[in-house]
C-alpha cells in the first residue's frame, strides 16, 4: 500500500488561497509576495499646496501591514496648473523628497511593492479648480455635465512635448523617493485616454486622424519614462479595455495598444473600463450578469491573454475568494486588482490569504440624484471619506450614511476648490 504523504504534491490541486498566495515573478525580475494588487483610488491627501502628508504615510502602512502584494498609489499628478481634484499630490520636482520617502518606506515596510500611479486629468477636472483645462481636442463634455466640466483648450505640439517629459519626471522622482515601480493611468477619461479616443481626440497632426497616431503619446510617455527611470525598474500601465462611449475607443483597439505598449517594454497591464461620461470601471451601466460573475471586463482579459504575452492584471467587480481564485486559475490574468474592498477592509488580503471572505459586501451607493448617480460621484465621495479615516488613524465605517457622507463630501470638496483657487491667486 502507498505511503500517504504529508506534504501535498507539486500538482495537487491548490486550494483559493493557496492560489493567491502564490508569489509572481515579472519578466524583469522583480518579485511580487502574492496575486493582489490594490487599484489606484484617490486618496485626495494632500495638502491644499498639493504635498504629501502624514495621512498618507498612515494609510499606506495600513494597507501594507494588511498584506497587499502590489499597491498602487492613487493617481500622482505631473502638473501643478492640472489637478484632479483638490488635495491630490503633485510631484513635479524634487521638493517634496523627503516627504515622498516617508510616504515610500510607509507603503513598502511589510516587502510588498508600492508604485506610484501617475497622471494629468486633461480636460476631466471640475470648472473652477484650474484656470483652464486642456485635452487633445476642444471637445465639450455631454450636455447635462457641461455646467460641471469646462470645454478644454488644444494643446498644442510644444505643450505635448513638455507633458511627456514631465510623466518620465514624476516617474523618476517616484523611483529615487524609494517607490518600487509606476504605473502610467491610461484609463478612466483622463489626458492618456483622451489622446487614444477618437471621439476626444479630433487632431490632423503627428497625434490624431488614426489609431497608430493617436497611440504615440502614450508610447512616448512610455519611451520618456523608460529613459527616466532605467530598464529594470516597473512601468505598468491602466487601460481600458473600452471607453463605452459613442465613437469612442474600441475593445479592437485597446487590443492592438497593448500589442504596441507589450512591443515598447511594458511590465505590466490592468485593465479596466470607462469614463465620467460613462463610468463603466465601478460597474454602473455593465449587465447583470456581468456584475453577478463578479469580474467586469473578464471577456476582454481572456482576449488579451489569448493576443498577447504580458502579465495582467484585472480591476473592477472582484467580491469573494472563490470568484478570485478562480480568475486566476482560469490563467487568463495574473493579478486580481481590488480597490472598493481595500477602502473598508485594509486588512482583506491576509483574510484572503487566510482562507476568508471578506466580511463586507460592495453595494450601489445611490442619491437618485440622476447626474450624481451616472457619474458615480456619491460613490467616489463615499469611499473617499473612507481613505480619509484612516489616514486620521481611525477605522473605516462600512455601514456610513451615504447621502450624509456625500453631502460632507460635496461640502469639502467644493471648500477646498476654492481655497485651492484662494491660494494659487495670492
Ligand atoms: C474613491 C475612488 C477613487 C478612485 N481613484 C482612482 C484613481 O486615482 N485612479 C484609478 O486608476 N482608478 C481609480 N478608481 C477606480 C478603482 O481603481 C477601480 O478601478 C474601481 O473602484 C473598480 O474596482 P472595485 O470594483 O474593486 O472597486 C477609484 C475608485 C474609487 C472608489
Amino acid at each position: 500500500m502507498a505511503s500517504r504523504s504529508k506534504t501535498p504534491s507539486k500538482n495537487a490541486p491548490k486550494s483559493p488561497a493557496q492560489t493567491l498566495a502564490q508569489s509572481f515573478r515579472l519578466p524583469n525580475g522583480v518579485l511580487v509576495p502574492n496575486r493582489l494588487a490594490k487599484s489606484a483610488m484617490s486618496e485626495a491627501l494632500g495638502t491644499l499646496d498639493n504635498r504629501p502628508t502624514e495621512r498618507l504615510e498612515r494609510l499606506y502602512a495600513r494597507w501594507a501591514d494588511g498584506g497587499i502584494g502590489l499597491c498602487i498609489t492613487g493617481n500622482v499628478m505631473i502638473d501643478r496648473r492640472a489637478l484632479g481634484e483638490p488635495g491630490n499630490v503633485v510631484v513635479e520636482d524634487e521638493s517634496d523628497l523627503p516627504a515622498l520617502r516617508r510616504w515610500a518606506a510607509a507603503g513598502t515596510r511589510r516587502g510588498g511593492q508600492l508604485w506610484m500611479q501617475i497622471n494629468h486629468p486633461g480636460k476631466q477636472s471640475p470648472r473652477g479648480l484650474n484656470r483652464e483645462t486642456v485635452s487633445p481636442s476642444a471637445i465639450p463634455f455631454r450636455s447635462d455635465m457641461a455646467a460641471f466640466f469646462a470645454t478644454p483648450r488644444e494643446l498644442g505640439d510644444d505643450e505635448i512635448l513638455d507633458l511627456i517629459r514631465r510623466y518620465g519626471n514624476t516617474a523618476r522622482i517616484a523611483r529615487k523617493a524609494g517607490f518600487t515601480g509606476v504605473q502610467i493611468h491610461g484609463a478612466h477619461g483622463y489626458l492618456v485616454s483622451q489622446f487614444l479616443s477618437p471621439h476626444h481626440n479630433r487632431r490632423s497632426d503627428r497625434w490624431g486622424g488614426s489609431p497608430e497616431n493617436r497611440r504615440r503619446f502614450v508610447l512616448e510617455v512610455l519611451a520618456e519614462m523608460r529613459r527616466q527611470v532605467g530598464k529594470d525598474f516597473p512601468i505598468g500601465i491602466k487601460l481600458n479595455s473600452a471607453d463605452f462611449q459613442r465613437g469612442g475607443f474600441t475593445e479592437d483597439e485597446s487590443l492592438d495598444a497593448i500589442r504596441a505598449l507589450a512591443e515598447a517594454g511594458i511590465d505590466l497591464v490592468e485593465i479596466s473600463g470607462g469614463t465620467y461620461e460613462a463610468p463603466a470601471m465601478t460597474g454602473i451601466e455593465r449587465k447583470a450578469s456581468t456584475v453577478a460573475r463578479e469580474a467586469y471586463f473578464m471577456e476582454f482579459a481572456e482576449k488579451v491573454r489569448a493576443a498577447v504575452k504580458l502579465p495582467l492584471m484585472l480591476t473592477g467587480g472582484f467580491r469573494s475568494l472563490a470568484g478570485m481564485a478562480q480568475a486566476l486559475d482560469s490563467g487568463a490574468i495574473d493579478f486580481i486588482g481590488l480597490g472598493r474592498l481595500l477602502a473598508v477592509e485594509p486588512d482583506l488580503p491576509s483574510r484572503l490569504l487566510r482562507g476568508e471572505d471578506p466580511r463586507e459586501e460592495i453595494k450601489p451607493i445611490s442619491t437618485g440624484i440622476g447626474m450624481v448617480d451616472r457619474m458615480a460621484l456619491m460613490e467616489v465621495a463615499w469611499y473617499t471619506r473612507q481613505l480619509r479615516r484612516m489616514g486620521e488613524g481611525r477605522n473605516p465605517r462600512p455601514r456610513e450614511s451615504g447621502l450624509q457622507s456625500f453631502a460632507i463630501g460635496m461640502i469639502e470638496n467644493g471648500w477646498n476648490t476654492f481655497r485651492t483657487r484662494r491660494l494659487r491667486a495670492s
